[in-house]
């Protein structure tokens, strides 16, 4: 079989790389991927620009995949995923209507409200008068969530104490034109406590597979000191959740099945429901509508399944009866490396064009319990890999136990090096 799968990053090499391990996989091309992903056996790049519809199918129909894997989130709230099935292409990715999970918090959060979905209360306004107001009612010491109607990388959200930055916030998404966000409809939250988790399955519109559950560091520094980024590593927690919260979460995954079911948008790919634990409780923070990235970086290495088997049948909408195919047995840990000037929250240029080292064997890293996967990186005259983005490359080291995991991913992370690399010494430790 050949399978496409959009996008460019780490969780797009993770998925390429379990794919290509499936005897019945023949090729994987990634578009646009990244010169990094080529390591992998059996893995190609191709550059097929998804953003004008026409164009796009011609170029996917002439590489004839047996079905296409959609990455990130922005081809999904774009509706490439209907482009798709509309040429009967079988595909892994939510429609339009069904991306609307991520795409609007508010979509998400009447959805929870309406199928009995566990979520912080919450209520949204059009005017920043209005929500001035709101802050001026609420006790600060409970704290206060502020979050944009639209997808925003993850900077759409503010969680406070103060009533001036609240409102602040309030202007700036509503108001502010020179603010990088701008939003028609905010939403104020009550604050969650608890620990946070990303829990994956995938579904077919009507069924679906547990894939499991990974939590994940977004500062930039040790100590979750510094600002949020696109994700600095994590690891695959054991004994952790408790059985009790695994069948919340499974009752979160089937009551959104039904309900988008119900609503005329079923959804098929990738749900990633991000969660606040505390003991025995969740509830929801967000909907993604793809996999994570790192998680699937952590997922990955670790899945015992022929990965293709069920992507396949959930692009034709057959996975049959739904089940948990989760790793129970390993762990895994995954360290991001990242340029310096990352995440260049004032948009200071980063440091690019930087050779990167890495030892010869990890060329071909099918075997092992060592997992090397590419994202900003490029390849310089010399024919070298160079970084060109903030997240380069991530490690992702496989053990029996987190600790073991850890381990070998802090020993190995020292084969590495590019001028200017940073990562978190602490992932897996706090
Ligand atoms: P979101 O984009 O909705 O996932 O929010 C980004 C991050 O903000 C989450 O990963 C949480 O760390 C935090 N967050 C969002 N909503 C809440 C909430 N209601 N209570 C506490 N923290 C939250
Ligand atoms: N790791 C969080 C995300 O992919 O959105």
């Amino acid at each position: 079989m050949r399978v496409l799968i959009l996008g460019a990053g780490g969780r797009e090499h993770a998925l390429a790389w379990k794919l290509s391990r499936s005897s019945n996989v023949n090729e994987v091309i990634v578009s646009p991927g990244n010169p990094g992903m080529e390591i992998t056996p059996k893995v190609s790049t191709e550059k097929i620009d998804w953003k004008e519809k026409e164009l796009f199918l011609k170029n996917v129909i002439t590489l004839k995949p047996d079905y296409v894997v959609i990455g990130p989130e922005d081809p999904l709230a774009n509706g490439v995923a209907d482009w798709l099935r509309g040429s009967d292409i079988p595909v892994v990715g939510p429609s339009y209507g069904a991306a609307q999970l991520e795409a609007s918090k508010i979509f998400a959060k009447n959805f929870m409200d309406k199928y009995e979905i566990p979520t912080a209360k919450f209520k949204t306004t059009t005017k920043a008068e209005e929500g001035y107001k709101y802050l001026d009612t609420l006790d600060m010491k409970e704290g206060i969530v502020v979050k944009a109607d639209a997808l925003a990388g993850g900077k759409g959200v503010v969680v406070t104490h103060d009533l001036s930055k609240a409102k602040s916030t309030v202007y700036d998404f509503l108001d502010n034109q020179d603010c990088s966000i701008s939003t028609k409809e905010i939403l104020f939250e009550e604050m969650l406590h608890g620990k946070e988790l990303s829990a994956f399955a995938l579904c077919d519109g009507s069924n679906y597979v547990t894939l499991g559950y990974a939590c994940d560091y977004k500062r930039i520094f040790d100590n979750d000191l510094g600002p949020n980024t696109g994700g600095m590593g994590g690891y695959l927690p054991q004994g952790w959740p408790s059985e009790k919260v695994k069948k919340k979460i499974d009752e979160v995954f089937k009551k959104t099945i039904d309900g988008m079911k119900s609503e005329g948008t079923p959804f098929n790919g990738f749900l990633f429901v991000g969660l606040m634990v505390l003991e025995d409780e969740i509830n929801v923070i967000e909907y993604n509508v793809r996999m994570g990235d790192p998680e699937t970086q952590i997922l990955m290495p670790t899945l015992n399944v022929d990965l293709n088997e069920y992507l396949y049948k959930a692009a034709k909408g057959d996975l049959g009866q739904s089940q948990d195919i989760s790793s129970k047995l390993k762990s895994c840990v995954h360290i991001v490396l990242t340029s310096d000037g990352y995440p260049s929250i004032d948009g200071t240029p980063l440091k690019l064009n930087n050779t990167i080292e890495y030892p010869e064997n990890f060329n071909d890293p099918t075997d092992g319990n060592i997992h090397l996967f590419f994202a900003g990186v490029n390849k310089n005259k010399n024919n070298e890999l160079v970084n060109s983005g903030g997240r380069v490359m991530g490690i992702s080291a496989v053990g029996e136990t987190t600790e073991e995991a850890k381990e070998l991913a802090y020993t190995q992370i020292k084969n590495f090096n590019f001028k200017g690399m940073h990562y978190r010494q602490d992932i897996a430790k706090i």
